[in-house]
């Protein structure tokens, strides 16, 4: 099939106040960063967390950076090391920080230095419920957030749980980043989609980097 869009420049859509969605702005390097999810998960494999509510999680994750952030029965927190293999985190992938880096500027977030990589693996039916990314030592610092694989409905909302939420589908290549005044708005995933994709088969792949630790 044609695909009029291939080799279509990104464009970006703002999304709320410190906020945006650079759309296609990762798919230029779509095989660096799968090939680089895939050594991260030699070492580190996706493993779907427990909530300290008992809940596991329908989300696979690993993490790569100098934190990680996983559950454990007190609550969430970002640790050095893979609570299952007692081994730091594998280091941030060039790959990874190099989009990363552009990715932040294209936003207006020159000075971003993410210390923490969250990987979320979705099959058919996970999900991410409502939340907050509020983890992290200083709030400053913005989320940039890269979509790979089967499309996923992302809802972003406001400061409350209640607000009203904006639903956009972010397809393969998408970066969301928010922050400023945008970030502790709610979000999540909805269920994912039974599909195919060229490059990640039957699973949605997403990064978020954080800066999880507080500058100096
Ligand atoms: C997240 O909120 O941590 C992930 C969002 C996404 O998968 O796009
Ligand atoms: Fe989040």
């Amino acid at each position: 099939m044609l695909d009029l869009f291939a080799d279509a420049e990104p464009w970006e859509e703002p999304l709320a106040p410190g906020a945006v969605i650079l759309r296609r702005f990762a798919l230029a390097s779509d095989s660096a960063l799968m090939a680089a999810i895939a050594d991260v998960a030699t070492h580190a494999p996706f493993r779907q967390m427990v909530t300290p509510g008992g809940y596991t999680m329908s989300v696979a994750m690993t993490n790569c950076g100098p934190l990680g952030w996983t559950t454990d029965q007190r609550g969430y927190l970002y640790s050095p090391n893979d609570p299952l293999t007692g081994h730091r985190w594998p280091p941030l992938p060039v790959a990874f920080t190099t989009l990363c880096h552009r990715a932040a500027i294209a936003a207006g977030y020159a000075d971003f230095q993410p210390d923490a990589c969250l990987i979320n693996r979705y099959g058919v039916g996970a999900k991410l419920s409502l939340h907050q990314d509020k983890d992290e030592a200083d709030l400053r610092a913005p989320i940039v957030s890269v979509s790979l694989g089967l499309p996923a409905v992302f809802q972003f909302g406001g400061m409350k749980r209640n607000d009203p939420l904006q639903r956009l589908l972010l397809e393969h290549g998408d970066v969301v980043v928010w922050g400023g005044a945008s970030r502790l708005f709610y979000h999540g995933i909805q269920p994912l989609k039974p599909g195919e994709h060229p490059l990640t088969g039957e699973y949605r792949y997403n990064l978020t980097f954080r800066q999880a630790a507080k500058s100096e």
